[in-house]
C-alpha cells in the first residue's frame, strides 16, 4: 500500500537522523570541531534536520525509558543500538529535544558542545540546559514538564495529568519564540503572541485542561525558565479569580505574570554556560532583571500599563524589602502582591542553580511564615484557600 511505503520512510529518515546525531556527538566527543571528520558527521546531521524543517516548523525527540520516539513515532529498532546514549540522556534528564526551523549550523553544533560534557557529568545538567536557553532559540532541550512524581511511572500518570503536560509544552514552545532575540521593545507580534498564549492559559485553566492541581501539587523539579513563566501566569489568574477580580483585569495580571521576568532575556553574553555556577553576571542580571524587564515592557507600543509595574514590582516584599531598593515605603500594585506569591511558590518547587527544588510541604511551610512580611497577609490567605481548595477536590 502507497501509504505504508510513505510511512516506512518517514519512519527509517526518523532512524536515520537519531544515528547521524550520535554520530555527531560520537565524532564531537574523539576529535574537534574542525576536523574533517566531526565536519563530516555534522554536516550530515545538520542537512537532515534542514531537509525536514524545510516542510515542518519543529521535530520532535523524546527518549523516555530507554525508547526513542521522534515526531510521535516509536523508534524500538534503536532501543538496543542507542542503549548508551539513552542513558547517558535519562541521567542527565535530558528526555526531549525540539529543533525548530530557523536552527543554524552553528547553534546546532554549539548545542552538541554544550551537551557532550554533561553527557559525563550529568549532576545538574537540566540546569545548564535551562540557563542556556537564550543561547538557543531554535532548539528546547530539557525534561518533559510536569512529569509524575517518582512513585508514579510515566505510563501511569493519569489523563489529566498527561493532557496538562501536553499543554505546558506547547505553551512553553511558543514562549521560547516569544522570549527570544529579545533586544529591546517587543515587536506587535511577540505582544500579540503573549496575549494569546495567555487568554489560552486562562481558557485551559477555566476548562480544566489544565488542571491547577498539577500547576501546586505535581509541579515537576524542572528548572526551565519558560515552564515558570507558564506556571506563574495560571496561578496569577488562578488567584485572581480567587479574589473575585473581574475578567478582563484577570487577563491583564495574566500576561503581567507571564512576562514578568523578562528582563532576563536580554543577552548576557555569548558564551554557553557549562556549569551550575551562577557567574557574575548572573547575579548581577537577578538584581537588575526587574528594572531592565520594566523598561523592556513600557517601551513597547501598546503593553498595558500593569506589565511593566509586575515585572518592576514581583520581587518587592509586602514590608517594602526586596530588590530593586525602595527609598521610601510605597503601596504595591494588587497584581504585583499575586505575583510575588505565585513566583516565589513556582521558585520554591523547580531547581534553580545553587537550590534545590522543595516539597509542597516545605514550600508552603515556609510560605507561611512568611506572611505579613514577604506577602500580603489576605493575598496569601487567598492563595491558601486556593491550595485547599485543590486537596479537597481530590477527596
Ligand atoms: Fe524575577
Ligand atoms: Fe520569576
Amino acid at each position: 500500500m502507497p501509504s505504508k511505503t510513505k510511512n516506512e520512510k518517514v519512519r527509517s529518515f526518523f532512524v536515520d537522523l537519531c544515528l547521524n546525531f550520535v554520530g555527531g556527538l560520537r565524532a564531537l566527543s574523539l576529535y574537534p570541531p574542525q576536523h574533517p571528520e566531526t565536519i563530516k558527521k555534522m554536516d550530515n546531521l545538520f542537512e537532515r534536520l534542514n531537509r525536514y524543517l524545510a516542510q515542518r516548523p519543529s521535530l520532535a525527540m523524546l527518549f523516555i525509558h530507554g525508547d526513542v520516539v521522534v515526531e510521535n513515532s516509536p523508534l524500538p529498532e534503536l532501543r538496543d543500538k542507542l542503549v548508551r546514549i539513552t542513558k547517558l540522556l535519562e541521567a542527565m534528564k535530558l528526555q526531549r529535544i525540539l529543533f525548530r526551523r530557523g536552527l543554524t549550523q552553528a547553534e546546532l553544533l554549539g548545542f552538541m558542545q554544550l551537551i557532550l560534557p554533561l553527557l559525563k557529568n550529568p549532576e545538574g545538567a537540566d540546569l545548564v540546559l535551562a540557563r542556556n536557553q537564550g543561547r538557543l532559540p531554535h532548539i528546547q532541550a530539557g525534561a518533559l514538564p510536569l512529569e509524575a512524581g517518582p512513585k508514579v511511572s510515566y505510563d501511569e500518570v493519569s489523563s489529566a495529568i498527561q493532557a496538562a503536560r501536553d499543554v505546558v509544552l506547547s505553551f512553553s514552545d511558543q514562549l521560547k519564540d516569544l522570549f527570544a532575540d529579545i533586544e529591546g521593545p517587543l515587536a506587535p507580534a511577540k505582544l500579540s503572541s503573549a496575549k494569546e498564549i495567555t487568554e489560552e492559559i486562562q481558557g485551559m485553566v477555566l476548562g480544566g485542561d489544565m488542571p491547577l492541581k498539577t500547576l501546586i501539587y505535581r509541579r515537576s523539579e524542572d528548572p526551565d525558565p519558560h515552564i515558570h513563566a507558564i506556571n506563574v501566569c495560571a496561578l496569577s489568574m488562578a488567584l485572581g479569580r480567587e479574589m473575585e477580580m473581574e475578567e478582563s483585569p484577570v487577563l491583564d495580571v495574566g500576561l503581567a505574570a507571564l512576562l514578568h521576568d523578562v528582563g532576563w532575556y536580554l543577552p548576557i553574553s555569548a558564551n554557553f554556560k557549562q556549569t551550575q555556577a551562577i557567574t557574575l553576571d548572573e547575579r548581577k542580571r537577578q538584581w537588575e532583571h526587574p528594572v531592565l524587564g520594566a523598561e523592556i515592557l513600557l517601551a513597547t507600543p501598546n503593553m498595558p500599563d500593569l506589565a511593566p509595574v509586575v515585572a518592576y514590582e514581583h520581587h518587592i516584599h509586602y514590608d517594602g524589602t526586596g530588590f530593586p531598593k525602595q527609598e521610601r515605603p510605597r503601596d504595591l500594585n494588587f497584581a504585583s502582591l499575586i505575583t510575588c506569591i505565585t513566583n516565589t511558590y513556582d521558585n520554591l518547587r523547580r531547581k534553580r542553580p545553587g537550590s534545590t527544588a522543595h516539597s509542597l510541604k516545605d514550600s508552603l511551610n515556609w510560605m507561611d511564615r512568611k506572611a505579613g512580611t514577604l506577602f500580603h497577609p489576605l493575598v496569601y490567605q487567598c492563595f491558601r484557600a486556593l491550595v485547599k481548595a485543590q486537596a479537597e477536590e481530590d477527596l
